[in-house]
């Protein structure tokens, strides 16, 4: 779809954690805040600074002390402190409100034209949500709505200092009737509704937020900038040459960091303006193909990244930085720290498995020394039946992955770790996995007894194989036998919830003894004739995945599937 045929949203929270604890302290509304990390050092480092403290030249990533001296009256927030590390609980449950009411007035909108799937929502982040709201819209008959509405949501407008007021009155004396005035008044439209969302936000949670109301992504980030705090900006795409004279290129979404400065430094340029003047074969000397398109496409106003249906986060992270002399050094240190950061990550992915439905499959490790610069690991989490296996078993796992052999003491020592689980997967979709891998399982565990079977028929001639004994063979595997049979005559489904306990004890203890058994079997060294090759890669895969299953009470799980019927074998 073209550009400007789009209608993009951005709605972003203003000065979002100092906002958050004002609201647990009422009478600092309106007073010189900040939320500062650390108690103990300079005052702490400020996170988050109100409007109120901006107009005394505070910032973020001053500390404390320093801002203290701008402003006597300064009230400062603490982010509070838990082993050690910044607890953010506070400000990522006021975010899933902000998203919650957010979410249900799309509903309430869409419910009231009888129409659904109109609104896409992507959140961004803690405090921003990109709305993608061509479908509703275009949904509705373009009409324009009463300029005193959008007034009192506090619209205002980007187009070379023209006030709403006279832009408004362009669309009453002539025809609307060309394409582009088509546009602007389903910005107009658009701007009804983002008001009224805000208004909700405000009236449900108390907070203030800003917004940006364009075409395109990049568009409507920057318009979201250019009011704050309490505002909603329009920036038709008509602005937008003349607004992108005085854009600094860094302050364009996507290039704030290093691309931004390095397409400064080559061509001796500061805005998107110069950006735009910058040829396409010029930026295609320094920058491959696609990047070098894609910046001519922003440079002119254009960015056509889709807004994502997703309305919640893509990862659930936490870390820490160890400056200076906190420095780790010893293996142990990071082990306690993983532990740490585990625990508290651990939480909210169960949390979040409850609210969400869904389980992280892998598990991102992230660390920084000085000789190696940043560097991260993926770990896959093992998640099996639905669940999360427990956090010490992850935590091991890192750990594994972090050292290959015990180090005592570090020659790199490690600045920062962080933790991040992530992609995604449905639980329901988890368990048909799980399903389809116990499935997988038994099918080798049958091929297990067939190759016993091939043995017993022709026994290997060398004697220097150490061998196993193997379960009684049998033209299917007996797990599989015992557990459709504890399926199949599962009498759980009439009984009383204290029958039911029992009833499960006794099918646990049948099929524990029977892997117990089979287990010593498999492990203990025995001249019988039933040989299996231990040796066997395939042999040696199978008794490790065995005792994987028996190690995660595989089977009592399995069991309580049967029982309940999500699990049919
Ligand atoms: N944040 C942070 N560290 C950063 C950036 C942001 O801890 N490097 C937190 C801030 O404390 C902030 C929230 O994330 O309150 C949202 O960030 P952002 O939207 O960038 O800033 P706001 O404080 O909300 O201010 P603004 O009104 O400018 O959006
Ligand atoms: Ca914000
Ligand atoms: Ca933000």
């Amino acid at each position: 779809m073209a550009d400007r045929n789009r209608i993009v949203v951005l709605i972003d929270m203003d000065c979002f954690y100092v906002q958050c604890e004002q609201r647990l302290e009422s009478d600092k509304w309106l007073k010189p805040c900040v939320v500062a990390q650390y108690n103990n050092w300079q005052g702490g480092g400020i996170i988050a600074v109100n409007y109120e403290a901006r107009a005394y030249g505070i910032k973020r990533g001053m500390m404390g002390d320093q801002a203290k001296k701008l402003c006597p009256e300064l009230h400062i927030f603490r982010v509070p402190d838990e082993n050690g590390k910044a607890k953010l609980d506070k400000y990522r449950d006021a975010s899933a409100e902000v998203f919650q009411v957010i979410s249900d007035f799309i509903e309430e909108q869409e419910k009231s034209m009888d129409l659904n799937n109109l609104v896409i929502l992507e959140r961004a982040s803690v405090d921003e949500a990109f709305l993608d709201l061509t479908k509703l819209i275009d949904a509705k008959p373009l009409m324009l709505p009463e300029l005193e509405d959008l007034t009192n949501f506090n619209t205002k407008l980007e187009f070379n200092n023209q006030s709403l007021n006279d832009w408004f009155d362009q669309f009453e004396h002539h025809n609307i009737d060309n394409r582009q005035q088509q546009d602007n008044i389903r910005l107009i439209m658009a701007s009804m509704f983002v008001g009224q969302l805000r208004q909700q936000i405000f009236e449900q949670t108390e907070f203030k937020c800003s917004a940006g109301i364009s075409h395109n992504k990049m568009l409507s980030k920057l318009a979201c900038g250019l009011n704050k705090p309490n505002a909603q900006t329009i920036l038709p795409m008509i602005a937008v040459s003349s607004l992108f004279k005085r854009i600094d290129i860094g302050d364009v979404r996507l290039l704030g960091g290093k691309l931004g400065n390095q397409i400064k430094t080559i061509f001796n340029i500061q805005t998107m303006y110069q950006l735009s003047q910058v040829n396409r074969f010029t930026l295609n000397e320094k920058f491959d193909n696609k990047t070098a398109e894609w910046l001519n496409d922003l440079a002119n106003g254009l960015d056509n990244e889709p807004v994502s249906d997703r309305r919640l986060t893509k990862s659930i992270g936490c870390g820490k930085n160890f400056r200076g002399k906190m420095a780790l050094c010893k293996q142990s240190d990071v082990n306690q720290w993983i532990n740490s950061l585990l625990k508290e990550l651990y939480e909210r992915m169960m949390k979040d498995k409850e609210m969400n439905q869904r389980l992280a499959r892998l598990m991102i490790v992230g660390y920084y020394t000085a000789g190696k610069g940043h560097c991260h690991r993926s770990i896959p989490i093992d998640i099996t039946l639905g669940d999360y296996p427990p956090a010490e078993r992850i935590a091991s796992d890192i750990m594994r992955q972090l050292f290959s052999k015990p180090l005592i003491i570090i020659q790199d020592p490690i600045q920062n770790l962080s933790l991040a689980a992530t992609k995604f997967l449905d639980t329901t979709k988890a368990i048909m996995d799980s399903t389809a891998k116990i499935e997988k399982f038994f099918q080798k565990i049958d091929r297990i007894t067939f190759i016993g079977q091939q043995q017993q028929q022709q026994p290997k001639s060398s004697k220097n194989h150490s061998t196993i004994n193997q379960p009684p063979i049998q033209s299917k595997s007996p797990i599989k036998k015992s557990i459709q049979m504890v399926g199949k005559k599962s009498p759980m489904k009439n009984k009383s919830n204290n029958n039911n306990k029992s009833s499960t004890t006794v099918q646990s203890n049948t099929l524990d003894r029977y892997l117990q058994q089979y287990q010593r079997q498999s492990t203990s060294k025995t001249n019988n004739d039933d040989k299996i090759d231990l040796n066997d890669p395939h042999v040696r895969q199978i008794n490790r995945e065995m005792n994987q299953l028996l190690d995660s009470f595989f089977f009592s799980k399995i069991l309580c599937m049967l029982e309940n019927g999500t699990l049919k074998i």
